[in-house]
């Protein structure tokens, strides 16, 4: 039998997820010096980019444009996608190993962290993930509601997602007209009636995970001031050593001064502070009992916040909690439940941590590293775990798959009766959204369900 990887038997790779993880193991893979490879590439949606589509902001159309990238990656005639074909749904990991000599799983972490609260599950409660899943149009969220005709909105958490959410919320909808945001999202945020957003941090300034550039960006709103309470930003600058900490908290000092502000809208940035319940009228609800903290150390270098037993409670009527993403475990693909993604060892799946490697399966992006990282974070860490799995090709321990023809997969779906859309079938459905968009001077008009995506390429 011919050499795994040589001309005469090409490298079949399976990736599942078309997120930038997904397409930097392809780029990667199709890249590499003197290895003959083919990709199929397969995503849950009939639309490719993971969250470069459906989580990046709409307002942020300059970092959505990293897609033309991927674009031209999957241009290459020995990448094959397959849209709408749901690992775990229309073809299991068995499958796939059974018509792949390796599978790479690039799923990213589609669910969310919960605050573990009482009140949590009131409505108006809600996670950042279904906000963002309704702006961007995303199939799964596409049909949430939320109540925008309130006056106060929490968002809790302090990191770039709760940025974004803040950012959308209080920013001139105006501003949004002529983005890729959902229509129906930039309707609902014309009539919104949310006058404060209290943006809450469990640590200081200098603890926030946000970056500087991101805040800066609330800042400097027309349709909003952001106020800081100067009593949450004592920290002496002078004793920083860490710079981006140091900016910062500066930042924060500096805008402290400002006050209140003439603007209509107020976005309210706090520290120490953690929610401690949601509290309801009616089921749904209407405040939020906040426990004021202080920083002790973690034991780790760091500071971990602890409650000090002192209570406020703030009117708000919406609850959007941005505490981070979790992966969700796919069937036949081991999942750790304490980390809340696939284990492995140098991108190796491992059935649990400190087992030995499943051979021929590789995990790469958050659904490996767990929900953190800006897209280009994806890139290196997509190529150390092709590395590992061309080192697995060297040294003999990748197996070759039992039927890994072109044919065997699109047999296997046939006799499924499943419908994978092919990337020429994205780029069409591309071409409509954008010429949906232009009718109102938007980049795009999104299709948001999966049976429009299907309707609009099959018309009757
Ligand atoms: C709201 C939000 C905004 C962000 N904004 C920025 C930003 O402005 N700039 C920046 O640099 N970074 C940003 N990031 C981070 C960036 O989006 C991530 O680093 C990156 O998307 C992770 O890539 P991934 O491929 O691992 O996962 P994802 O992008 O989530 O891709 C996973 C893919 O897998 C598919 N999938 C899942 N399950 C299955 C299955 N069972 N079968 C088949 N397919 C499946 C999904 O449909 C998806 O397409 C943002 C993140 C979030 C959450
Ligand atoms: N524009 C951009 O570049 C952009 C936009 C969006 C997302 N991203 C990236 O995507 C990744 C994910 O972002 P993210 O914002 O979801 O996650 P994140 O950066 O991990 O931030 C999570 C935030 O939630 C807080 N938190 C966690 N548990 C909490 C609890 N129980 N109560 C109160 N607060 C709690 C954290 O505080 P502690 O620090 O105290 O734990 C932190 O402030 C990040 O790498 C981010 O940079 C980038």
């Amino acid at each position: 039998m011919p050499d795994l990887g040589s001309p005469e038997r090409p490298l079949a790779v399976a990736i599942v997820g078309a997120g930038p993880s997904g397409f930097y193991a392809a780029e990667a893979l199709l890249k590499a010096p003197g290895l003959s490879v083919r990709v199929d590439l397969f995503d849950r949606l009939p639309t490719p980019y993971g969250l470069v589509r459906g989580g990046v902001a709409p307002d942020h159309q300059k970092i959505k444009s990293v897609a033309a990238v991927y674009e031209r990656t999957a241009q290459d005639p020995r990448l094959r996608f397959f849209g709408a074909i749901k690992l775990g749904r229309d073809i299991t990991a068995e499958e796939l190993a059974a018509r792949h000599d390796a599978v790479i799983y690039a799923v990213g972490c589609e669910s969310d962290r919960h605050m573990g609260i009482p009140g949590e599950d009131l409505a108006g409660s809600h996670s950042a993930t279904e906000f963002v899943g309704w702006y961007n149009g995303h199939p799964d969220h596409r049909d949430r509601t939320f109540d925008l005709s309130t006056g106060a909105v929490a968002v809790v958490g302090v990191g770039n997602v709760a940025m974004d959410v803040t950012r959308l919320l209080a920013r001139d909808a105006e501003d949004l007209a002529k983005t890729d945001i959902a229509g129906y999202a930039l309707d609902a945020l014309r009539k919104s009636g949310v006058k404060t957003v209290w943006l809450l941090g469990r640590r200081g300034p200098a603890e926030a995970a946000y970056s500087l550039a991101e805040i800066e960006e609330i800042g400097e709103l027309t349709a909003c001031d952001l106020i800081v309470d100067p009593a949450e930003t004592t920290a002496d600058l002078s004793a920083f050593t860490d710079p981006a900490a140091k900016m910062k908290t500066e930042y924060v000092q500096e805008h402290a001064k400002k006050g209140e502000g003439t603007k209509e809208r107020k976005v309210r940035l706090r520290f120490l502070v953690s929610p401690a319940e949601l509290i309801g009228e009616n089921g749904r609800v209407a405040g939020m009992r906040l426990e004021r903290n202080k920083l002790v150390s973690d034991g780790k270098g760091g500071v971990k916040a602890i409650g000090t037993g002192v209570f406020e409670t703030i009117e708000v009527g919406l609850v959007l909690r941005s505490v981070g993403y979790r992966g969700i475990p796919v069937s036949g693909v081991p999942f750790d439940e304490k980390s809340g993604h696939i284990p492995h060892v140098d991108g190796r799946v491992v059935p649990a941590p400190d087992q030995a490697p499943l051979p021929g399966h590789y995990v790469v992006g958050w659904a490996k590293r767990g929900p953190s990282g800006l897209i280009g974070t994806n890139r290196a860490d997509s190529v150390l775990t092709v590395q590992s799995l061309l080192a697995d090709l060297k040294s003999g321990a990748l197996p070759a798959a039992a039927d890994a023809s072109l044919e065997a997969t699109l047999k296997l779906l046939e006799d499924k009766k499943v419908r994978a859309l092919s990337f020429s079938d994205w780029q069409k459905l591309d071409a409509l959204e954008r010429a949906n968009g232009a009718a109102s001077g938007k980049i795009r008009e999104k299709f948001t369900s999966v049976s429009d995506m299907f309707s609009a390429l099959s018309p009757e």
